[in-house]
């Protein structure tokens, strides 16, 4: 990809870059909405990619072609302080933005973006762009940061830039992820504490429902909230707590009388999840595909009932995974209200399953849903090119 886009760069620039990246999308295995609650989550990169070119320029404009569509963004340097709506190229002002508030002069600079990364799929699109936009600066402008400085500088992008509260999931994984690994995340350390290997001959096939929830970005925050709240009531009682990632399955279970009904549930969902990725890794030591994948099926269920970031669409393909022969296990993947399946099969079957998937989904729903078999990806990269 990265010599294409060297050669559309050249061409649409009249001069080589100097620098090219790339990030790629990710997907969360195991440890649904615990990053924000600084708790454990498995996930990956996968072999889909974002890459970057640019050159820097004189001047304070900036321009970004996306060789995709075409399509092409301009912004003065002294203009950026504050996101403009609708506009892919926040992504890149958001980051220089970041970077300034980290003491670094980032000057002007001529680029150009193609990815692979299935966008608004749940795969984060968004943050290997604006991981892959970043490390191509950091070539050009000497930016010196460590790479959690770099997946802190990216959810400030969402955070301060774009207003969502997203944790650190999905910048986190973009950079860290290892080929063919998943890795174990520990977001109170901000740290990988370790890499597990996907079983030899399994793959993980991304099922994208098509559909995504209109209210998606105030749900993920209002579930935020209601995490944030039950935690409060249970520093009450657990005072050494500081986060949901502290209480125990049996400690929840003993204060629940203090919780609304709805909170209950929501601290249930991350309770559970960070304990059934702990299962996973010792399951995944052990060999034990089967039950692995059990907890994919668990977590799915915990999504549906007590978080309530399920869709009916995610509902019904979750169904299928359970009447179509060959998954071990399936749970929708990142921030829910739509997005994104991951299901557990047979590499070698992978294909035909998922194929029978979408059928069976088209034949209920009326929509195409697109599939993907992932590859497990090394994280982000970047090089000087002259
Ligand atoms: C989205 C967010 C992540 C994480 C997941 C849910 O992908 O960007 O930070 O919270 O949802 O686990």
């Amino acid at each position: 990809m990265n010599e294409q886009l060297i050669k559309e760069f050249t061409a649409r620039f009249g001069a080589a870059p100097e620098a090219v990246s790339q990030a790629p999308g990710r997907l969360e295995i195991l440890g649904n909405h615990t990053d924000y609650n600084q708790g454990f989550v498995l996930s990956c990169a996968v072999g889909l990619n974002t890459a970057f070119a640019a050159r820097r320029i004189p001047g304070t404009v900036c321009t970004i072609r996306d060789f995709r569509d075409g399509s092409e963004k301009k912004f003065d340097l002294g203009q950026i302080d504050k996101a403009a709506k609708g506009d892919w190229s926040n992504y890149v002002k958001g980051m220089i933005v970041a970077l300034r508030r980290r003491g670094f002069t980032i000057g002007a600079f001529e680029a150009g973006m193609r990815s692979t990364v299935p966008l608004s799929a749940g795969m984060s699109s968004s943050a290997a762009f604006e991981t892959a936009a970043g490390f191509a600066l950091r070539e050009l402008f000497d930016v010196k940061l460590t790479n959690e400085e770099w997946a802190l500088a990216g959810q400030e992008v969402e955070n301060s830039y774009l207003g969502l509260k997203t944790g650190l999931l999905d910048q986190f994984s973009s950079i860290f992820g290892k080929k063919d690994s998943i890795i174990l995340s520990d977001f109170r350390k901000i740290a990988v504490l370790r890499t597990v290997q996907l079983p030899a001959g399994y793959a993980v096939a991304v099922i994208n429902s098509m559909k995504k929830h209109n209210l998606v970005d105030s749900e993920y925050n209002t579930r935020r909230a209601d995490c944030e709240s039950a935690a409060e009531i249970l520093k009450g009682i657990y005072p050494e707590a500081q986060t949901l990632r502290d209480i125990s399955l049996e400690q929840l279970t003993n204060a629940k009388s203090a919780l609304g009904e709805r909170e209950y549930r929501r601290a249930l969902h991350v309770v559970g999840e960070c304990t059934r990725v702990h299962q996973a890794v010792e399951l995944l030591e052990k060999g034990d595909v089967a039950g692995f994948g059990k907890l994919w099926f668990d977590s799915h269920e915990s999504s549906r009932v007590n978080f309530e970031n399920s869709s009916p669409e995610l509902d019904y393909l979750i169904e299928l995974a359970n009447s179509v022969p060959g998954a071990l296990g399936a749970r929708l993947s990142g921030g829910g209200f739509g997005g994104i399946t991951i299901h557990l099969v047979k590499k070698d079957e992978a294909d035909q399953y998922a194929q029978k998937v979408c059928a069976a989904y088209k034949l209920r729903t009326g929509i195409n849903a697109e599939y993907y078999i992932c590859e497990l990806g090394d994280g982000a990269c970047s090089e000087k090119i002259n």
